[in-house]
């Protein structure tokens, strides 16, 4: 093969492999995209995502889409994330547990569920089926209302993430709800010490 002929062949293959890489972009664009939600600013934090239409109770809603690390990537991540979170106090979390082997970083553009909120009077949930993450409704949600689900935050570092749900129901904190009762009871123990 001549040496312009291997030029053109290099160039016809590099431009393969970029049609087929935007191929799987869009594919994955069109995956995080829902006609039951879409992305708007929020009332809760930054950016959140509504419902485009009215939800019947346990309806898939959305997926949760993200790049699968093992548990070694993900712990370095999660320190990597809370120092950043230390320096700018920007503390997004983006890390989904799926299995004592994997998790689901959806830190990437194509994952708009990763801009739901937390509150703590959520309507959705999350729910692993095989290895893939996907938002359900808890109840019924009307067109209009913010998404929501419980981020599960460990009470320990409760102090670092106020709550601004602004529900009826809400703790004050970003904590998960099976973790309440002690949370309330370190509040109560804090302000028993500021009263004395
Ligand atoms: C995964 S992001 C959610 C999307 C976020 N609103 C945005 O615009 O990037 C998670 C971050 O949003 C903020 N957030 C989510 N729910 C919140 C809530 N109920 N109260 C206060 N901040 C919240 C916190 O900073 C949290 O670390
Ligand atoms: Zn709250």
């Amino acid at each position: 093969m001549s040496k312009k002929s291997k030029k053109k062949e290099k160039r016809y293959n590099h431009l393969k492999e970029m049609a087929k890489l935007t191929r799987l972009m869009k594919e994955m664009y069109e995956r995080g995209q829902s006609e039951l939600c879409e992305v708007r600013n929020s009332e809760i934090h930054g950016r959140g995502v509504y419902a485009a239409a009215d939800i019947p109770k346990e309806t898939k809603v959305i997926e949760y889409l993200g790049e699968y690390i093992d548990k070694d990537e993900s712990e370095e991540r999660a320190w990597a994330q809370a120092a950043k979170a230390e320096e700018s106090g920007d503390a997004a979390v983006y890390i989904f547990t799926l299995d004592d082997k994997w998790d689901i970083d959806g830190n990437v553009p194509w994952n708009d569920a990763r801009l739901i909120n937390h509150s703590c009077d959520p309507n959705c949930e999350a729910w692993i089926e095989e290895d893939e993450i996907f938002i359900y409704s808890l109840r019924e949600i009307k067109k209009g209302e913010e998404l929501t689900f419980d981020y599960g935050f460990d009470v320990d570092c409760y102090e670092d993430h106020p709550c601004r749900c602004g529900s009826d129901k809400c703790i004050g904190y970003i904590v998960s709800q099976e973790q309440w009762s002690e949370l309330k009871e370190r509040i109560s123990k804090l302000e028993e010490k500021v009263e004395n």
